[in-house]
């Protein structure tokens, strides 16, 4: 599990009212954990288990994890407060079901109301998040395949579990989703929508330059920064274009994913998208070099006789340099400029030979900045005026959250 560092992060959920309803699949285990995740975020939290979720966990833990009385059952006909079923829907910004069992989705489909937490989902007027947890069979199952499609029909959104091991001994799609992906979520349905109608096309990842049908040159380049930068375009109302090279990471939902490898791919699917984008972000490491020839077959160490073996290089075209000398006046270029020294000296340098609209600039020798980890320290720099602002380390989700905020100021 990815923990989020530090806590106060998550960018959109903190003030926020979360109804956190639990009902009774294995799973529950881990939504306490969850549960004390969105407090940690600053949200104000309101727990109501299903009887069948007490046998799992107890409305103690949710208790002492919220601060507040977890609702069960007993609240539900108690006559000092009759009316849980209406108040805690109309208090809250965000009705989230975690985890959500084959059979409360079941009544959520059909709009039964039989118990306390059923009958507050039918009493909220927004669309509510489910996040379902089951054996792999029982997810594959076509009623309740059926059953998603119809929550999804009525404004609810599903998010789909992860595939893996499960406590019930069996592998297959069924596993609540990360805490991370479960934030991610929160915060797509929290956070506003700046970006409404605006494309944009995001590169991510290194490339890979082939030497011979083995060998490569690449670099260590995750992935990480453009992906959560697409996951954040998308949760701000964008439609996004990714572009990346390859890397270990499920590409997050989004409108086109377009997978290259070498600079002169990614070159040509930015070319192909470039024209009709509101913004364009750089995120990618792309290779400055390319190895001058590709040798059809695998290059033999005995082929070299121990005398070494000298690559020759050529140097790619400058993806980031095409789209500003082709670009329109309307769109936001935002490029990124990894140093390990001198950081916004050497930021404002680049802005110079390469005029974008925002530089994020982030000293990669720093800890937990930079390549392969999942937090990262940059600083954002306006490209028109050369304000500077220094945001402190933070969850790469949030940092693409920053940038995007920005995106849509220098748009609207
Ligand atoms: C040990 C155990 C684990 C269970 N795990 C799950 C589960 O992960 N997902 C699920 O949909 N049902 C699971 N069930 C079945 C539910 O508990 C059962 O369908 C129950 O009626 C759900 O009640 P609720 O939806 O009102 O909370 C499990 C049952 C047992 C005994």
């Amino acid at each position: 599990m990815v923990e989020r560092t530090p806590w106060g992060n998550g960018i959109g959920i903190a003030g926020k009212k979360i109804l956190f309803g639990v009902t009774g699949g294995i799973a529950s285990y881990k939504a306490a954990y969850y549960c004390r995740g969105l407090k940690g975020f600053g949200a104000e939290v309101s727990p109501v288990l299903t009887e069948n979720a007490r046998r799992f966990v107890t409305e103690l833990t949710f208790s002492a994890l919220s601060g507040v009385h977890a609702t069960t059952g007993a609240d539900a006909f108690d006559p000092g407060n009759p009316f849980h079923h209406i108040d805690l829907p109309r208090w809250a910004d965000l009705f989230v079901i975690c985890p959500a069992t084959a059979n409360f989705i079941g009544k959520a489909a059909a709009g039964i109301a039989d118990d306390l937490l059923s009958t507050m989902l039918l009493a909220y007027r927004g669309g509510a998040i489910f996040f379902p947890a089951m054996n792999g069979a029982m997810y594959e199952n076509p009623a309740v395949k059926r059953n998603i499609e119809t929550l999804t029909s009525l404004g609810h959104t599903v998010v789909e579990p992860e595939s893996g091991p499960m406590a019930c001994g069996e592998e297959g799609r069924g596993r609540l989703v990360s805490f991370d992906a479960f934030i991610h979520a929160i915060q797509s349905a929290l956070l506003p929508k700046p970006l409404k109608q605006k494309k944009v096309l995001i590169t991510a990842g290194p490339t890979r330059e082939p030497i011979d049908p083995v060998r490569y040159i690449s670099n260590r380049s995750s992935g990480k920064m453009g992906f959560e930068l697409a996951w954040a375009a998308k949760s701000l109302g964008a439609s996004v274009v990714l572009v990346s090279g390859p890397t270990c990471l499920s590409p997050p939902k989004v409108d086109e994913f377009v997978s290259v490898e070498t600079a002169e791919e990614m070159l040509n699917a930015v070319k192909m998208h470039k024209d009709r984008m509101d913004c364009i972000i750089m995120a990618a490491a792309v290779a400055d070099f390319t190895p001058r020839e590709r040798l059809a077959k695998k290059l033999k160490k005995d082929a070299v006789g121990g005398m070494g073996l000298a690559l020759s290089l050529q140097e790619t075209t400058d993806i980031l340099d095409y789209i500003l000398k082709n670009r329109s006046t309307k769109q936001c270029i935002v490029g990124f400029s990894a140093e390990t020294g001198d950081l916004v000296k050497n930021a404002l340098k680049k802005i110079e030979k390469k005029p974008v609209d925002i530089m994020v600039a982030n000293n990669v020798t720093e800890p937990g900045a930079g390549f392969d980890v999942d937090t990262n320290k940059v600083t954002l720099i306006m490209g028109k005026t050369k304000e500077i602002e220094e945001l402190p380390i933070m969850h790469k989700a949030d940092v693409a959250l920053r940038i995007l905020h920005k995106v849509a100021e220098v748009l609207n």
